[in-house]
């Protein structure tokens, strides 16, 4: 059934690039390592042309069909006002150059002080946090620094995508630890089974993307058991720290006996405070450990955005319910599309965090979620991302598909009555 997308409000200003040009065929005749980049990723196909990420697809087709956006996870709301005045008045006030390589120290402060404030976590400001480019470059220069080429990571899979990238580019071998929908919790056993001779360090992420699961505190030490006994580093991914739902807390790894000594925990501002553009993140951790880190970091962009580094002190700074609001606000989110998925015929995996839910499409008829992501514009006017992009195991997502549930209410309502109108095949 054809459904002409009606016109939702939408923001230019939160919307995505639209960067979906195949990458000219991107040259056999091109030396260097892109490709095992690309392959790592996913990227590769079979003729070994590089494809644009499924995410600037999706969100070029967004565009191009006027479909509700529900791939990319970027909110169409900004974050606080107090945030946005902060990063204008530090502009207007001088804030332009270099910042320190580290960060600026109160920034490095106030990241410090949330530790303790939210978890009972003791970090040195001085010589335990580095701010960086966003969670992405932290990841980046935590595994380029921490693995040698032929060391093995370990994941869990599915996995963000960035995370493939990284460890290709650290030269490193990624072993994977699947995590099944709908629970998607960590199999006993599973995790020590992926770990081998080589293992040098795992790579968590809680809340989870793109599953949305959050570790429950058995799962977690499980993760802190493999990594004690094995004596493994561990990068933990804790992006989505602040939108855990249904009245849950997000426990860091390195709140676990034994582990904040070998765990590098990074975060960022752009989900917890809906400002994903403006890319400032952090790792802490053990001294050294962050030492080799900003080795890695300083010849990778140095620093960045110096008038956003006061805002986000300030911002995190703010009272608990600014934190609690934002998970609530996300929750409404999950249930209202949930609940349009459900009335849809999906079956839906019910995420305990994140910007999304998951959901099969197999009952409506769909076994190949590709397929109908580039087919759902067209057919109910809404955009999402196939969650096989998130696998190496191509039939464990096959008709699966990722929803982002960070936008206001009236485009999930909308996006969920369009839904409910698709047929089954
Ligand atoms: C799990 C995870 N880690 C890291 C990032 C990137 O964070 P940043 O924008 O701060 O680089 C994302 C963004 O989607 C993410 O989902």
């Amino acid at each position: 059934m054809d459904i002409a997308p009606t016109p939702v409000p939408t923001r230019t200003s939160g919307a995505a690039p639209a960067l979906a040009a195949p990458h000219a065929a991107a040259g056999a005749g091109v030396p260097g390592r892109w490709r095992e980049v690309a392959r790592a990723a996913n990227l590769l196909d079979a003729e070994g042309t590089v494809a644009p990420t499924v995410f600037a697809t999706m969100s070029a087709l967004a565009t191009r069909t006027g479909a509700i956006n529900l791939g990319q996870g970027f909110p169409d709301t900004d974050g606080p006002a107090s945030l946005l005045e902060d990063a204008v008045a530090a502009i207007r006030g001088g804030v332009n150059q270099y910042p320190p390589g580290r960060g600026i120290p109160v920034l490095r402060e106030a990241i410090a002080e949330h530790q303790r404030r939210f978890y009972g976590l003791d970090v040195d400001p001085e010589t335990e946090v580095l701010v960086t480019a966003g969670a992405t470059e932290a990841l980046a220069a935590a595994l380029m620094a921490l693995v040698s080429p032929g060391d093995e990571v370990v994941v869990l899979e599915p996995y963000y995508d960035a995370y493939a990238a990284s460890i290709e580019l650290a030269g490193a071998t990624r072993r994977t630890v699947p995590l099944r929908f709908p629970e998607y919790t960590l199999e006993p056993g599973a995790l020590a089974a992926a770990v081998g001779p080589r293992t040098r360090l795992i790579l968590l992420n809680t809340p989870h993307n793109p599953t949305g699961h959050v570790l429950s505190e058995t799962e977690l030490a499980e993760v802190a058991r493999v990594a004690r006994e094995h004596d493994l580093l561990v990068v933990t991914d804790e992006v989505y720290e602040h939108l855990v739902f249904d009245g849950r807390r997000h426990v860091p790894l390195a709140t676990l006996p034994g582990m904040a000594e070998r765990t590098l925990t990074i975060s960022s501002a752009g989900k917890t405070f809906s400002v994903t553009g403006w890319k400032i993140g952090w790792v802490h951790g053990p001294a050294e450990l962050v030492e080799a880190v900003i080795t890695v970091k300083q010849f990778l962009t140095y620093v960045n955005g110096a008038p956003f580094q006061p805002a986000v002190a300030n911002a995190l700074r703010l009272p608990e319910e600014h934190f609690a609001e934002v998970a609530r606000r996300m929750q409404a989110g999950r249930d209202l599309l949930t609940e349009g998925l459900l009335e849809a015929g999906f079956t839906v995996s019910r995420p305990g965090g994140t910007y999304f839910v998951v959901a099969d499409a197999a009952p409506l008829g769909y076994d190949d979620g590709m397929a109908l992501c580039l087919d759902l514009p067209r057919l109910a006017g809404v955009v999402g991302v196939p969650v096989r992009v998130f696998h190496d195991d191509q039939a464990a997502g096959a008709s699966l598909v990722r929803f982002a549930v960070c936008k206001r209410p009236e485009v999930l309502a909308e996006a969920a009555r369009r839904l409910r109108t698709l047929t089954r095949s």
